[in-house]
Protein backbone atom coordinates (compact mmCIF):
# COMPACT_ATOMS: atom_id res chain seq x y z
CA UNK A 1 0.00 0.00 0.00
CA UNK A 2 1.40 3.29 -0.68
CA UNK A 3 0.77 5.69 2.13
CA UNK A 4 0.98 8.89 0.98
CA UNK A 5 0.91 11.70 3.97
CA UNK A 6 -1.48 14.59 3.40
CA UNK A 7 -0.01 17.39 5.22
CA UNK A 8 -2.39 19.82 6.71
CA UNK A 9 -0.03 22.48 6.36
CA UNK A 10 1.38 21.86 2.73
CA UNK A 11 -0.12 22.20 -0.67
CA UNK A 12 0.03 18.71 -1.56
CA UNK A 13 -2.68 17.88 -4.10
CA UNK A 14 -4.84 15.10 -4.06
CA UNK A 15 -5.35 13.47 -7.47
CA UNK A 16 -7.48 10.59 -6.63
CA UNK A 17 -10.57 10.57 -4.15
CA UNK A 18 -11.35 6.80 -3.98
CA UNK A 19 -7.18 6.12 -3.63
CA UNK A 20 -7.58 8.44 -0.34
CA UNK A 21 -10.68 6.43 1.03
CA UNK A 22 -8.80 3.21 0.78
CA UNK A 23 -5.10 4.49 1.69
CA UNK A 24 -6.58 6.03 4.90
CA UNK A 25 -9.02 3.30 5.70
CA UNK A 26 -11.84 6.19 5.67
CA UNK A 27 -16.07 5.46 5.08
CA UNK A 28 -17.08 6.42 1.79
CA UNK A 29 -20.27 8.97 2.76
CA UNK A 30 -23.42 7.09 2.25
CA UNK A 31 -26.37 9.79 1.21
CA UNK A 32 -28.72 7.17 2.48
CA UNK A 33 -27.77 7.80 6.17
CA UNK A 34 -28.79 11.05 6.61
CA UNK A 35 -32.17 13.07 6.25
CA UNK A 36 -32.48 15.70 3.70
CA UNK A 37 -29.06 15.69 2.16
CA UNK A 38 -27.99 18.96 1.51
CA UNK A 39 -26.39 20.23 -1.90
CA UNK A 40 -22.85 19.43 -1.16
CA UNK A 41 -23.91 15.81 0.21
CA UNK A 42 -26.40 15.40 -2.42
CA UNK A 43 -23.30 16.24 -5.33
CA UNK A 44 -20.82 14.00 -4.12
CA UNK A 45 -18.75 16.95 -2.94
CA UNK A 46 -19.36 15.56 0.72
CA UNK A 47 -17.59 11.78 -0.03
CA UNK A 48 -15.65 10.71 2.87
CA UNK A 49 -15.49 10.65 7.14
CA UNK A 50 -14.90 8.68 10.21
CA UNK A 51 -17.96 7.03 11.90
CA UNK A 52 -20.33 8.59 10.04
CA UNK A 53 -22.68 5.78 11.22
CA UNK A 54 -22.58 7.14 14.90
CA UNK A 55 -23.94 10.66 14.18
CA UNK A 56 -26.26 9.54 11.57
CA UNK A 57 -27.96 7.39 14.66
CA UNK A 58 -27.71 10.33 17.13
CA UNK A 59 -29.42 12.25 14.10
CA UNK A 60 -32.19 9.91 13.69
CA UNK A 61 -32.81 8.85 17.61
CA UNK A 62 -32.23 12.68 18.65
CA UNK A 63 -29.33 12.04 20.66
CA UNK A 64 -27.22 14.42 21.52
CA UNK A 65 -23.78 15.39 20.01
CA UNK A 66 -21.97 18.15 18.72
CA UNK A 67 -20.43 19.64 15.89
CA UNK A 68 -17.37 22.02 15.88
CA UNK A 69 -14.69 23.36 13.43
CA UNK A 70 -11.72 25.88 14.15
CA UNK A 71 -11.10 29.73 12.50
CA UNK A 72 -7.54 30.24 11.62
CA UNK A 73 -7.11 33.83 11.49
CA UNK A 74 -4.21 34.40 9.30
CA UNK A 75 -6.04 36.13 6.53
CA UNK A 76 -8.06 38.88 5.96
CA UNK A 77 -10.55 36.78 4.07
CA UNK A 78 -11.63 32.92 3.78
CA UNK A 79 -12.39 30.65 0.97
CA UNK A 80 -14.54 28.23 -0.41
CA UNK A 81 -13.22 25.07 1.80
CA UNK A 82 -14.41 27.35 4.61
CA UNK A 83 -17.82 27.68 2.61
CA UNK A 84 -18.11 24.24 2.47
CA UNK A 85 -17.31 23.42 6.29
CA UNK A 86 -20.02 25.91 7.46
CA UNK A 87 -22.60 24.21 5.22
CA UNK A 88 -22.08 21.33 6.63
CA UNK A 89 -22.02 22.57 10.46
CA UNK A 90 -24.97 24.07 9.40
CA UNK A 91 -26.94 20.55 8.67
CA UNK A 92 -25.74 19.18 11.63
CA UNK A 93 -26.78 22.21 13.08
CA UNK A 94 -30.16 21.64 11.81
CA UNK A 95 -30.32 18.05 12.81
CA UNK A 96 -29.70 19.21 16.96
CA UNK A 97 -26.37 19.22 16.70
CA UNK A 98 -24.33 21.30 19.85
CA UNK A 99 -22.14 24.05 17.82
CA UNK A 100 -18.52 24.77 18.77
CA UNK A 101 -16.55 27.45 17.04
CA UNK A 102 -13.47 28.17 18.16
CA UNK A 103 -10.72 30.64 17.16
CA UNK A 104 -7.45 28.70 16.40
CA UNK A 105 -5.52 32.22 18.09
CA UNK A 106 -2.70 29.70 19.49
CA UNK A 107 -1.98 27.58 16.42
CA UNK A 108 -1.52 31.19 14.48
CA UNK A 109 0.56 32.42 17.23
CA UNK A 110 2.40 29.35 17.05
CA UNK A 111 2.57 28.36 13.39
CA UNK A 112 1.88 31.18 11.68
CA UNK A 113 3.32 34.31 14.47
CA UNK A 114 0.26 35.81 14.40
CA UNK A 115 -0.15 38.01 17.26
CA UNK A 116 -2.89 36.83 20.00
CA UNK A 117 -4.11 40.30 19.89
CA UNK A 118 -4.12 40.91 15.55
CA UNK A 119 -5.95 37.40 16.01
CA UNK A 120 -8.73 38.55 18.00
CA UNK A 121 -8.92 41.67 16.21
CA UNK A 122 -9.38 39.81 12.99
CA UNK A 123 -11.64 37.07 14.22
CA UNK A 124 -14.38 39.57 15.82
CA UNK A 125 -14.13 42.08 12.64
CA UNK A 126 -14.45 39.13 9.72
CA UNK A 127 -14.03 35.78 10.76
CA UNK A 128 -16.87 35.28 12.60
CA UNK A 129 -19.42 36.97 11.38
CA UNK A 130 -18.58 35.28 7.89
CA UNK A 131 -19.10 32.28 9.18
CA UNK A 132 -22.26 33.65 10.19
CA UNK A 133 -23.21 35.04 7.20
CA UNK A 134 -22.57 31.80 5.82
CA UNK A 135 -25.45 30.45 7.33
CA UNK A 136 -24.90 29.45 10.90
CA UNK A 137 -27.62 30.34 13.99
CA UNK A 138 -25.78 32.11 16.40
CA UNK A 139 -28.38 31.30 18.83
CA UNK A 140 -27.25 28.19 18.38
CA UNK A 141 -23.79 28.91 18.26
CA UNK A 142 -21.00 28.60 20.78
CA UNK A 143 -17.68 30.28 20.11
CA UNK A 144 -14.29 30.33 22.52
CA UNK A 145 -10.39 31.73 21.73
CA UNK A 146 -8.13 28.73 22.19
CA UNK A 147 -5.66 30.96 24.12
CA UNK A 148 -8.77 31.76 26.74
CA UNK A 149 -9.69 28.25 27.41
CA UNK A 150 -7.56 26.43 30.06
CA UNK A 151 -9.47 23.42 29.89
CA UNK A 152 -8.46 22.94 25.68
CA UNK A 153 -4.25 23.92 26.83
CA UNK A 154 -4.79 21.00 29.35
CA UNK A 155 -6.18 18.88 27.79
CA UNK A 156 -3.58 19.66 25.09
CA UNK A 157 -0.53 19.33 27.80
CA UNK A 158 -1.93 16.08 29.10
CA UNK A 159 -2.41 14.75 25.17
CA UNK A 160 0.90 15.75 24.34
CA UNK A 161 2.39 12.42 27.01
CA UNK A 162 0.56 10.04 25.14
CA UNK A 163 2.08 10.92 21.54
CA UNK A 164 5.90 10.04 20.53
CA UNK A 165 7.59 12.04 18.04
CA UNK A 166 7.63 8.83 15.62
CA UNK A 167 4.29 8.71 15.62
CA UNK A 168 3.77 12.36 14.97
CA UNK A 169 6.05 12.55 12.07
CA UNK A 170 4.18 9.49 10.30
CA UNK A 171 0.74 11.05 9.95
CA UNK A 172 2.14 14.65 9.49
CA UNK A 173 5.52 13.67 7.75
CA UNK A 174 7.37 16.31 9.92
CA UNK A 175 7.49 17.58 13.37
CA UNK A 176 8.03 21.43 13.96
CA UNK A 177 8.01 22.41 17.61
CA UNK A 178 4.88 24.59 16.17
CA UNK A 179 3.34 22.08 14.55
CA UNK A 180 3.14 19.99 17.39
CA UNK A 181 2.07 22.65 19.62
CA UNK A 182 -0.90 23.32 17.37
CA UNK A 183 -1.89 19.89 16.52
CA UNK A 184 -2.21 18.61 20.17
CA UNK A 185 -4.22 21.80 20.93
CA UNK A 186 -6.05 21.10 18.30
CA UNK A 187 -7.10 17.64 19.86
CA UNK A 188 -8.08 19.38 23.04
CA UNK A 189 -10.22 21.66 20.73
CA UNK A 190 -11.93 18.36 19.53
CA UNK A 191 -12.28 16.78 22.82
CA UNK A 192 -13.02 19.67 24.45
CA UNK A 193 -16.96 19.59 24.39
CA UNK A 194 -16.77 16.01 26.21
CA UNK A 195 -15.34 16.96 29.65
CA UNK A 196 -18.52 17.90 30.84
CA UNK A 197 -20.10 15.31 29.37
CA UNK A 198 -19.36 12.49 26.48
CA UNK A 199 -21.16 12.22 23.19
CA UNK A 200 -20.51 11.69 19.85
CA UNK A 201 -18.98 14.65 18.14
CA UNK A 202 -18.26 15.52 14.56
CA UNK A 203 -15.98 17.42 13.03
CA UNK A 204 -16.37 18.75 9.20
CA UNK A 205 -13.05 19.50 6.86
CA UNK A 206 -11.32 19.37 4.14
CA UNK A 207 -9.21 16.25 3.19
CA UNK A 208 -6.27 18.07 4.24
CA UNK A 209 -6.73 17.99 7.89
CA UNK A 210 -7.72 13.95 8.46
CA UNK A 211 -4.22 13.51 9.81
CA UNK A 212 -5.61 15.54 12.79
CA UNK A 213 -8.55 13.43 13.29
CA UNK A 214 -6.48 10.33 13.21
CA UNK A 215 -3.94 11.90 15.82
CA UNK A 216 -7.39 12.89 17.99
CA UNK A 217 -8.74 9.66 17.72
CA UNK A 218 -5.65 7.70 18.96
CA UNK A 219 -5.68 10.44 21.46
CA UNK A 220 -9.26 9.36 22.86
CA UNK A 221 -8.54 5.83 22.31
CA UNK A 222 -5.24 6.33 24.61
CA UNK A 223 -7.31 7.97 26.85
CA UNK A 224 -10.37 5.44 27.65
CA UNK A 225 -9.62 5.27 31.15
CA UNK A 226 -9.85 8.59 32.30
CA UNK A 227 -12.24 10.08 29.84
CA UNK A 228 -14.61 7.46 28.44
CA UNK A 229 -14.33 10.16 25.36
CA UNK A 230 -16.28 9.09 22.36
CA UNK A 231 -13.89 9.01 19.11
CA UNK A 232 -14.85 11.69 17.03
CA UNK A 233 -16.43 11.48 13.55
CA UNK A 234 -15.88 12.92 10.74
CA UNK A 235 -16.87 13.98 7.45
CA UNK A 236 -14.88 14.72 4.61
CA UNK A 237 -15.32 17.48 1.49
CA UNK A 238 -13.77 17.42 -2.01
CA UNK A 239 -11.91 20.89 -3.07
CA UNK A 240 -13.10 23.33 -4.61
CA UNK A 241 -11.12 23.55 -8.06
CA UNK A 242 -8.25 26.02 -9.10
CA UNK A 243 -10.13 27.63 -12.04
CA UNK A 244 -7.13 26.86 -14.14
CA UNK A 245 -8.16 23.23 -13.44
CA UNK A 246 -5.89 22.66 -10.71
CA UNK A 247 -7.31 20.67 -8.04
CA UNK A 248 -7.42 23.14 -5.01
CA UNK A 249 -7.66 26.63 -5.26
CA UNK A 250 -4.64 28.23 -3.77
CA UNK A 251 -3.47 31.80 -2.46
CA UNK A 252 -0.18 31.86 -4.33
CA UNK A 253 -2.14 31.59 -7.51
CA UNK A 254 -4.62 34.57 -7.59
CA UNK A 255 -5.71 34.29 -11.24
CA UNK A 256 -7.22 31.09 -10.33
CA UNK A 257 -8.45 31.59 -7.07
CA UNK A 258 -11.34 32.97 -5.71
CA UNK A 259 -11.31 34.59 -1.90
CA UNK A 260 -14.46 36.00 0.16
CA UNK A 261 -15.08 38.12 -0.45
CA UNK A 262 -13.31 39.49 -3.45
CA UNK A 263 -14.63 42.29 -6.02
CA UNK A 264 -16.91 41.18 -8.89
CA UNK A 265 -15.76 42.66 -11.51
CA UNK A 266 -11.97 41.12 -10.71
CA UNK A 267 -13.79 37.83 -10.21
CA UNK A 268 -15.50 37.88 -13.37
CA UNK A 269 -12.49 38.74 -15.22
CA UNK A 270 -10.86 35.00 -13.66
CA UNK A 271 -14.02 33.43 -14.24
CA UNK A 272 -14.24 34.28 -17.95
CA UNK A 273 -10.55 32.54 -18.44
CA UNK A 274 -11.11 30.09 -16.84
CA UNK A 275 -11.00 25.86 -17.98
CA UNK A 276 -14.15 24.63 -19.47
CA UNK A 277 -15.10 21.65 -20.82
CA UNK A 278 -15.33 22.99 -24.76
CA UNK A 279 -14.48 21.77 -27.71
CA UNK A 280 -11.14 23.61 -30.01
CA UNK A 281 -13.86 25.72 -32.40
CA UNK A 282 -17.64 26.75 -31.66
CA UNK A 283 -18.76 24.42 -34.91
CA UNK A 284 -17.54 21.62 -33.23
CA UNK A 285 -18.75 22.03 -29.77
CA UNK A 286 -22.90 22.52 -31.57
CA UNK A 287 -21.80 19.10 -33.05
CA UNK A 288 -20.29 17.11 -30.28
CA UNK A 289 -21.21 19.05 -27.33
CA UNK A 290 -19.34 19.84 -24.32
CA UNK A 291 -17.73 18.18 -21.32
CA UNK A 292 -18.86 19.34 -18.04
CA UNK A 293 -17.31 16.78 -15.90
CA UNK A 294 -13.94 18.41 -17.15
CA UNK A 295 -15.20 21.80 -16.61
CA UNK A 296 -14.84 24.35 -14.20
CA UNK A 297 -17.36 26.80 -14.66
CA UNK A 298 -19.81 23.77 -13.98
CA UNK A 299 -17.75 22.40 -10.97
CA UNK A 300 -18.42 25.82 -9.63
CA UNK A 301 -22.58 25.76 -10.68
CA UNK A 302 -21.80 22.39 -8.92
CA UNK A 303 -20.80 23.33 -5.69
CA UNK A 304 -22.07 26.73 -4.89
CA UNK A 305 -23.89 28.55 -7.23
CA UNK A 306 -26.73 26.26 -7.83
CA UNK A 307 -29.33 24.81 -5.32
CA UNK A 308 -31.74 23.81 -7.63
CA UNK A 309 -30.60 19.70 -8.88
CA UNK A 310 -33.35 20.59 -11.62
CA UNK A 311 -31.51 23.94 -12.76
CA UNK A 312 -27.97 22.27 -12.65
CA UNK A 313 -29.05 18.94 -14.41
CA UNK A 314 -30.63 21.59 -17.52
CA UNK A 315 -27.34 23.16 -17.84
CA UNK A 316 -25.33 19.95 -17.87
CA UNK A 317 -27.59 18.36 -20.87
CA UNK A 318 -27.76 22.06 -22.69
CA UNK A 319 -23.88 21.51 -22.61
CA UNK A 320 -23.61 17.99 -23.61
CA UNK A 321 -25.60 18.54 -26.56
CA UNK A 322 -24.03 21.66 -27.41
CA UNK A 323 -26.83 23.71 -26.81
CA UNK A 324 -25.52 26.32 -24.87
CA UNK A 325 -21.63 27.45 -25.66
CA UNK A 326 -19.08 27.85 -22.20
CA UNK A 327 -19.34 32.37 -23.02
CA UNK A 328 -23.05 32.10 -21.90
CA UNK A 329 -22.13 30.01 -18.94
CA UNK A 330 -19.16 31.75 -17.73
CA UNK A 331 -21.37 34.81 -17.99
CA UNK A 332 -24.01 33.23 -15.84
CA UNK A 333 -21.84 32.29 -13.31
CA UNK A 334 -20.00 35.53 -13.08
CA UNK A 335 -23.97 36.91 -12.22
CA UNK A 336 -24.41 34.34 -9.72
CA UNK A 337 -20.91 34.87 -8.37
CA UNK A 338 -21.74 38.65 -8.31
CA UNK A 339 -24.95 38.41 -6.45
CA UNK A 340 -23.36 35.98 -4.10
CA UNK A 341 -20.73 38.42 -3.16
CA UNK A 342 -23.23 41.14 -2.69
CA UNK A 343 -25.28 39.30 -0.47
CA UNK A 344 -22.08 38.03 1.63
CA UNK A 345 -20.74 41.13 1.94
CA UNK A 346 -24.25 42.39 3.18
CA UNK A 347 -24.70 39.60 5.90
CA UNK A 348 -21.16 39.87 7.35
CA UNK A 349 -21.29 43.84 8.08
CA UNK A 350 -25.51 42.95 9.64
CA UNK A 351 -23.19 39.89 11.80
CA UNK A 352 -20.01 42.64 13.04
CA UNK A 353 -22.87 43.98 14.42
CA UNK A 354 -24.31 41.25 16.36
CA UNK A 355 -20.92 40.38 17.51
CA UNK A 356 -21.19 41.47 20.92
CA UNK A 357 -24.37 39.64 21.61
CA UNK A 358 -22.87 36.70 21.06
CA UNK A 359 -22.47 33.02 23.20
CA UNK A 360 -18.68 33.33 23.69
CA UNK A 361 -17.84 30.85 26.44
CA UNK A 362 -17.12 32.58 29.68
CA UNK A 363 -13.90 31.18 31.54
CA UNK A 364 -13.09 32.66 35.49
N1 LIG B 1 -5.99 23.57 12.15
C1 LIG B 1 -7.22 24.12 11.69
C2 LIG B 1 -6.93 24.90 10.38
O1 LIG B 1 -5.81 24.98 9.94
C3 LIG B 1 -7.86 25.04 12.70
C4 LIG B 1 -8.40 24.30 13.90
C5 LIG B 1 -7.97 24.43 15.19
C6 LIG B 1 -9.45 23.34 13.91
N2 LIG B 1 -8.69 23.62 16.00
C7 LIG B 1 -9.60 22.94 15.27
C8 LIG B 1 -10.26 22.78 12.91
C9 LIG B 1 -10.52 21.98 15.63
C10 LIG B 1 -11.19 21.82 13.27
C11 LIG B 1 -11.30 21.42 14.62
O2 LIG B 1 -7.84 25.42 9.77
Amino acid sequence: MVKKIIDPWGSELVEDYNKLIKDFGLETFNIKDFPKPNRLMRRGVMFAGRDLKLISKCIKEKKKFYALTGIMPTNDKIHFGNKMVVESLRYFQDYGAITYILVADLESAAARGISLKEAKKRALNFHIPAYLALGLDPKKTVFYFQSENMDVVHLGFEFAQKITLNEFKAIYGSADPGRIMSAVTQVGDILFPQLKETMPGIVPVGIDQDPHMRLTRDVARRMKSKYKFFLPASIYNKYTPALNGDLKMSKSKPESCISLPEDSKVVCKKIMKAKTGGKDTLAEQKKKGGEPEKCIIFELFKQHLIEDDKELNKIYKNCKKGKVMCGEDKKLACDLMTKFMKSFNKKVDKNKKKIKKLKFIKFK
